[in-house]
């Protein structure tokens, strides 16, 4: 089994609109709905790929049968916490050119009866779990210190913890020294103070996390793929889309792949090959955060890998 702690849950509305002008009326081509926020998109692609995987997050009543079904559709066992407040909700516009613009609700903030109902609930899929996932920002209410704590928690049980987070929250969580940690270009430039452009910098980077402790950085870059550390080396993966529709969530079904390839003691290189070609099968599809297993499947070989550096040492002086 694995957990996530998805405290993030969301509605996602995906429409699809000619053009997008500020300040005018715009009339819906097509509108969909679906259960979103990270831990949603991580749990069903793992769920997709064959592992069993459990997601704690919170609900509301107005749509707890909308997730609670999308979720038992794709396999995911959901324990949802029924919050008071009403759930973020997240829109997608899509213009016809295919540009994405984003909206993303603030969300409830959550009480301490309601957090306490999460973090129980949590603790007690993680000790049943052999890898857990933290997943996303966290809901107002909660310290930007919670993921460190979690994965103290989560170290406390011999188990490995899994950590995609942005901002305070990721940084305090890297000094607990989680398994892996998965930023992207944005988070971890935030998180090393300049801008990490280019793959070079990335390997830079990576190396710099190996040195703190963290076993199995792993970097995301969009279409320049992702790069990832372990004592095998330092490694890149990529894969052009043949077609690319939308690659919001990517980050997430790539995380998915990581997740199911560390829990079947997959080399990195093989690793990083599954979790590209869900970040690609992501961003091939319309829906946000979700890689079907067929498309995964038949884009694995074409994954291009190759490794930037042979073993760095544990401390990462081979940086130097
Ligand atoms: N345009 C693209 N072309 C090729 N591969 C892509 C593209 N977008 C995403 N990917 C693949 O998916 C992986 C994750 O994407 P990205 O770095 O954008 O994650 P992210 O910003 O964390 O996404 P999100 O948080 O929306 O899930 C990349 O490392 C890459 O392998
Ligand atoms: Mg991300």
């Amino acid at each position: 089994m694995i957990t996530i702690a998805g405290f993030n849950t969301a509605i996602d509305r995906f429409i699809q609109i000619d053009a997008l002008t500020p300040g005018e009326v715009h009339r819906v081509r097509t509108e969909k709905v679906y259960a979103g926020g990270k831990g949603v998109h991580v749990a069903q692609t793992i769920a997709e790929l064959g592992e069993h995987v459990r997601l704690i997050g919170p609900i509301d009543a107005a749509h707890h049968s909308l997730i609670g079904r999308q979720m038992s559709a794709r396999g995911v066992l959901f324990r949802g916490v029924e919050i008071e407040g009403e759930l973020r909700q997240c829109l997608a516009l899509q213009e016809e050119g295919g540009s994405i613009t984003e909206i993303l609700g603030q969300g409830p903030q959550l009480s301490q009866i309601e957090q306490d109902a999460l973090l129980r609930d949590f603790r007690r899929s993680a000790d049943q779990s052999e890898l857990v996932i933290l997943s996303g920002s966290l809901p107002r209410g909660f310290a930007d210190t919670l993921y460190a704590e979690l994965v103290e928690y989560v170290h406390g049980l011999g188990k490995r913890c899994l950590v995609d987070a942005s901002g305070d929250a990721l940084r305090n969580a890297v000094v607990a020294k989680p398994f892996l940690v998965k930023p992207n270009r944005d988070e971890i430039s935030q998180l090393v103070g300049h801008p990490v452009i280019n793959i070079e910098a990335a390997q830079a980077a990576v190396i710099a996390l190996r040195a703190r402790g963290i076993s199995m950085p792993v970097v995301t870059m969009g279409d320049m793929g992702a790069v990832a550390a372990d004592d095998t080396g330092v490694w890149h993966a990529q894969l052009a889309p043949t077609q690319l529709r939308n690659a919001v969530g990517s980050g997430d079904c790539f995380l998915a792949g990581m997740a199911v390839a560390i829990k079947r003691n997959m080399p990195l290189e093989q690793a990083l090959r599954l979790a590209v070609a869900c970040g690609v099968a992501n961003a091939e599809s319309n829906e946000t955060g979700f890689a079907e297993r067929g498309k995964v499947e038949s884009l694995l070989a074409n994954v291009k890998t190759s490794r930037l550096q042979a073993a760095p040492n544990a401390r990462g002086e081979a940086m130097h």
